[in-house]
C-alpha cells in the first residue's frame, strides 16, 4: 500500500461530494490498528464495544474513560494515517455539558484522536454543541444506541414506523444544527437512512443502515470471526481468526505434551569449556 497522508475531515467531505464510499472499522489495540492502516481503511473507531468484544462484559456500560483512553492511545500508535474517533463511554457525557467537554478533551489531548463520537440525538444536542464550540469535531450516533438499549427494549432495528422514523430525522437535524460533522446510523431501515441523507448535509455513516450511506462502519471482531456471542444480520464475515487462534494454540499444546517443542533451533547454547568451569 502506497504511503498515504493523514485523513482529514476535509478529505472525508470531499469523498462524500464525489460519492466515494468511506470505510470505517473499530480497533482496540496497536497491531490491529497497524494492519487496518496498511489496508487503507480511512477511519478507525475505538468503540466502547471494547467492553463486550475485548473485555468480555455483557454490555458496554461498565467501560470507563480510563479504559477507553488506554486502548485509544494504543490504536493511535498503530494507525498513523487513519482518521481516529474516540467513543465516549457511558456516563462520560450524560451528566452535563462540562463533563462532556472535559472527557472529549481527554480523547484529543491524551489519545491523539481526530474526533469523538457520542450516542443520542435531540437529547444530547447541548453536549454536542458544547464540545464542538470547544474546537473538537463530533460524530453523532443515532438509531440503535447500545448505551440506552434498556430504554429501547433491547438490540432492535429503530425507525420502523412513521413516528420513530420522523424522530430519527429530527435527531439527525438536531445533531447537524449542533455542529456534528458526521452522524452514524445504527440498525435503521435503508429508506429511513435515505430520508436522513436528504435532510442533513453531515457525512452519514451506517452500521446496519443500508448501502445509501456515505460510509460504512463494522465492528472488527465481527468481521474477523473473533466474537461469538451473537452476529447481527448486517455483519459480513471476512475471516475466521478465532478458529485460527484456537487451532494454533491446540497445535502448540499438542507439541508441548508430546515434547516436539522446543526443538534445538529454539534453544540457547553454552561452550563446553565454560560448562566445564562450573561442573569442575
Ligand atoms: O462502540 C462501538 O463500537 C460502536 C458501534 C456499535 C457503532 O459504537
Amino acid at each position: 500500500m502506497a504511503d498515504r497522508t493523514k485523513v482529514t475531515i476535509q478529505q472525508l467531505f470531499e469523498m462524500k461530494r464525489r460519492k466515494e464510499k468511506i470505510s470505517w472499522l473499530t480497533a482496540y489495540d496497536y497491531p490491529t490498528a497497524l494492519y487496518m492502516d496498511r489496508a487503507g481503511i480511512e477511519m478507525i473507531l475505538t468503540g466502547d464495544s471494547l467492553g463486550m468484544v475485548v473485555l468480555g462484559y455483557e454490555s458496554t456500560l461498565p467501560v470507563t474513560m480510563d479504559a477507553m483512553i488506554l486502548h485509544t492511545q494504543a490504536v493511535r500508535r498503530g494507525a498513523k494515517t487513519a482518521f481516529l474517533v474516540g467513543d465516549m463511554p457511558y456516563m462520560s457525557y450524560q451528566p452535563g455539558v462540562e463533563t462532556a467537554i472535559r472527557n472529549a478533551g481527554r480523547f484529543m489531548a491524551e489519545a491523539g484522536c481526530d474526533a469523538i463520537k457520542l450516542e443520542g440525538g435531540v437529547r444530547v444536542a447541548d453536549k454536542v454543541k458544547g464540545i464542538v464550540d470547544s474546537g473538537i469535531p463530533v460524530v453523532g450516533h443515532i438509531g440503535l444506541t447500545p448505551q440506552s438499549s434498556a430504554q429501547l427494549g433491547g438490540f432492535k432495528v429503530q425507525g420502523k414506523d412513521a413516528e420513530t422514523a420522523k424522530a430519527l430525522v429530527a435527531d439527525a437535524r438536531a445533531l447537524e444544527a449542533a455542529g456534528a460533522f458526521a452522524i452514524l446510523l445504527e440498525c435503521v431501515p435503508t429508506k429511513v437512512s435515505r430520508l436522513i441523507m436528504e435532510n442533513v448535509s453531515s457525512i452519514i455513516f451506517g452500521i446496519g443502515a443500508g448501502d445509501v450511506c456515505d460510509g460504512q462502519l463494522l465492528i472488527s471482531h465481527d468481521i474477523l470471526g473473533l466474537f461469538e456471542c451473537f452476529t447481527p444480520k448486517f455483519v459480513k464475515r471476512y475471516a475466521e481468526i478465532g478458529k485460527t487462534v484456537q487451532d494454533a494454540c491446540a497445535a502448540y499444546h499438542d507439541d508441548v505434551k508430546k515434547c516436539r517443542f522446543p526443538g534445538p533451533e529454539h534453544a540457547f547454547t553454552i561452550a563446553e569449556s565454560e560448562l566445564k568451569k562450573i561442573t569442575t
